[in-house]
Order: C-alpha cells, then sequence, then structure tokens
C-alpha cells in the first residue's frame, strides 16, 4: 500500500507508558518509550502517579524523539496524539502537550482513537502491510477485540470482551501468584519451560465472538485456595516445575479462547487475511498459534514487531499520517475521553 508521506509527531499517554514519535508516511524516524517503574510495587497502574509520571517525562521524551528522528522541527505537518481511551489524568497531560505544542508552531493537531492506532501500527515498516479488508485481533491490557478492518477510517467492531481483556487476565493471575506488574511478560517466559496440559483450566462460553475471561481468574484463585494451604511450597524454586506448568496451562485457556473466535470470525466472514495487535500480541504462544494457522488453514498472517505491540506513540503517528491525509482534523476544543465506544472517532 502506498503510504502518504506526511511526517507526524506522535504522543502516547494513555496508560503508564510516556511515549513521543516521529514517522514520515510508513516509516519510523524515531520511537521512545519512557516505561513507569513506579507502578511495580503497587501491582497495578496507580492513576495519579501515572498522570504525574507522565508530566515529568514528556518534554525529555521529546526532546530525545525528536533528536532521534534527525529531522528539522519544521518539517513537521502536524501533531498526532492519544485522545482515548484510557486514563484520564494520563489523557489529559499528553493531549494538552500536543495541542499546545502543535498551536505554538501553528500546525495541526489530530485526535487519535488508541485501539484504532493499535491496529493501524501494521502500517508501519518493516511490512508487508495488511490487505484490505482484514480481520485484526487486537488484544492489549484494557480491551480484546476483532475487527473487520475496511480501511483506515472505517473499522467494524465485531466482538469484545464482556468482562476483563486477555492482557488483563495475564496479570490479575500473575499478581495472585506473585509475580510483577504487569504479568503478561512473566507468565510468557515460565510458560515456555512449562506443560501446558498439566492444569486444566476451561475456558468460557459466551456469545459468538464476544469473550469473557473473568471466569480464568476465579477458577486460578479456587486452585490456589485448595492447594496452597496443603503445600505452601507449592510455587517454591525447588519446585520450578509448578510454577512453568501453572503459568503454561493459564496461557494455554487464554490463548485457545482468543483463538476460537478468531477462527469462528474467519469462518463467518470468510477473510482469511488476518493480524493480531495490542501488548499480549507479543505472546509467544499466541504468535505460535497464528503462524500454525498460515500453515494449516492458509490465513495470511500479520504479527507486528516486538516494538509495535505494547504502547508506543509511532502507532499513534501512522493514524495521524492517514488522518492528515483526508484531512480530519482536530480543535483546541477537543476533550480527551477515557471510553471511545467507536473506533472510528477519537473525541466523544
Ligand atoms: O497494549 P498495551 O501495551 O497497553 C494497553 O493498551 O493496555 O498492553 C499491555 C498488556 C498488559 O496486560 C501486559 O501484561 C500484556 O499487554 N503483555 C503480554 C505480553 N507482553 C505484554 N501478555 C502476554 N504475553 C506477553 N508477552
Ligand atoms: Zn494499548
Amino acid at each position: 500500500m502506498n503510504i502518504p508521506p506526511h511526517t507526524i509527531l506522535a504522543i502516547e499517554s494513555s496508560c503508564d507508558d510516556t511515549s513521543v514519535a516521529v514517522v514520515q508516511g510508513g516509516k519510523v524516524l524515531s520511537n521512545i518509550v519512557s516505561t513507569q517503574d513506579i507502578h511495580n510495587r503497587f501491582g497495578g497502574v496507580v492513576p495519579e502517579l501515572a498522570s504525574r509520571a507522565h508530566q515529568s517525562n514528556i518534554v525529555p521524551t521529546i526532546s530525545i524523539a525528536l533528536k532521534d528522528a534527525g529531522i528539522d522541527v519544521g518539517e513537521i505537518d502536524a501533531v498526532a496524539y492519544t485522545n482515548g481511551p484510557g486514563l484520564s489524568g494520563s489523557l489529559l497531560v499528553g493531549s494538552s502537550f500536543a495541542k499546545s505544542w502543535a498551536w505554538s508552531k501553528q500546525i495541526p493537531a489530530i485526535p487519535v482513537n488508541h485501539m484504532r492506532a493499535h491496529i493501524l501500527a501494521h502500517f508501519l515498516e518493516p511490512g508487508p502491510t495488511p490487505e484490505f479488508p482484514f480481520l485484526c485481533l487486537t488484544v492489549s491490557g484494557g480491551h480484546t477485540q476483532i475487527v473487520r478492518v475496511n480501511s483506515p477510517h472505517e473499522m467494524v467492531l465485531l466482538g469484545t470482551t464482556l468482562d476483563d481483556a486477555a492482557g488483563e487476565a495475564f496479570d490479575k493471575v500473575a499478581k495472585l501468584i506473585g509475580l510483577d506488574y504487569p504479568g503478561g511478560p512473566a507468565i510468557d517466559r515460565y510458560s515456555l519451560l512449562g506443560d501446558s496440559k498439566q492444569f486444566v483450566f476451561s475456558g468460557s462460553k459466551v456469545k459468538y465472538l464476544d469473550f469473557s475471561f473473568s471466569g480464568l481468574k476465579t477458577q486460578a484463585l479456587r486452585f490456589l485456595e485448595k492447594t496452597m494451604p496443603s503445600n505452601p511450597d507449592f510455587f517454591s524454586t525447588e519446585n520450578g516445575k509448578n510454577l512453568n506448568d501453572f503459568c503454561a496451562s493459564v496461557q494455554h485457556s487464554i490463548i485457545s479462547m482468543l483463538m476460537d473466535k478468531l477462527t469462528l470470525a474467519v469462518d463467518e466472514t470468510g477473510i482469511k487475511e488476518i493480524a493480531i495487535a495490542g501488548g499480549v500480541s507479543a505472546n509467544s504462544g499466541l504468535r505460535y498459534a497464528l503462524t500454525e494457522k498460515q500453515k494449516d488453514e492458509n490465513w495470511v498472517i500479520h504479527i507486528p514487531p516486538l516494538s509495535l505491540c505494547t504502547d508506543n506513540a509511532a502507532m499513534v503517528g501512522i493514524a495521524g499520517v492517514f488522518d492528515f491525509e483526508v484531512g480530519v482534523l482536530g480543535t483546541l476544543y477537543d476533550i480527551p475521553s477515557p471510553r471511545l465506544p467507536d473506533l472510528n472517532t477519537a473525541c466523544l
């Protein structure tokens, strides 16, 4: 696909990562992510601390991203920024900064829907880019969606989670067994050494293309309540196999639920051009399951590079490239929205 060659400064601050990127068409000139380690000790993101950390991080992160991009500031056509969904205070820091910066340079500011940006990350290099229409399984810490993508500006939500998101399920189970936040990457690492058939966590039964992950968390909790009192050393270092097997079994259950619904979506729509996006698309088990489908069922799969799976500003930048091209621009009056039900809009 021909990506218009606009140069966009992008800011992402929807949760606990402050990220700034410069993209030029599909090229990532810089993509800096300042991670906020302060939340680790609380076992989850503390919104007030996240807003304050964004405020401290945003100026240095912008300076580094601009320097790394190696361009003249005058070359920037517009500033794209995440306007939702996300944490209210975190969004306010990024959006206020983006609008002020754009206003000071007399260039447009473009509000972007975070979930749409995860999907459009597939149009950044190295590619190859997906052909339209394609299906995208977007799996993050706050959302789990199956989306039919007809164009960068026309996305149809086919299914969504009714309770926890897939990433949230990873993180909540990880917290139950004392792993640091976010627990998804750690469960993934232990899983690689474990036997996923050792413990059985059953999937959920919800209608059509929707998901539910809260039952898995409850099953994991019941398992621990039953096991730990009689065997407090179950997860000790000497019993390392138990931790690996437990993680592999939980991961297997989450991936099975995701893949069952994605397969149903392929059957229902007849679309075999398939992408995954969002933090959980970094999961090795999910990536492997997708490659198996490519082999066995001729799916044409698109798996993002790891740097574009979790939250980053380059994905916001490419959304900005597409919006700038067709003149979908924001105003100084746009207000961030913690909830954005429609993928095609960035403001309520
Ligand atoms: O998209 P993202 O960076 O932020 C949101 O928009 O929420 O996703 C973060 C989520 C977290 O729940 C994290 O545990 C999960 O992505 N995650 C993973 C892996 N890497 C990140 N989950 C499973 N396996 C991974 N390798
Ligand atoms: Zn995200």
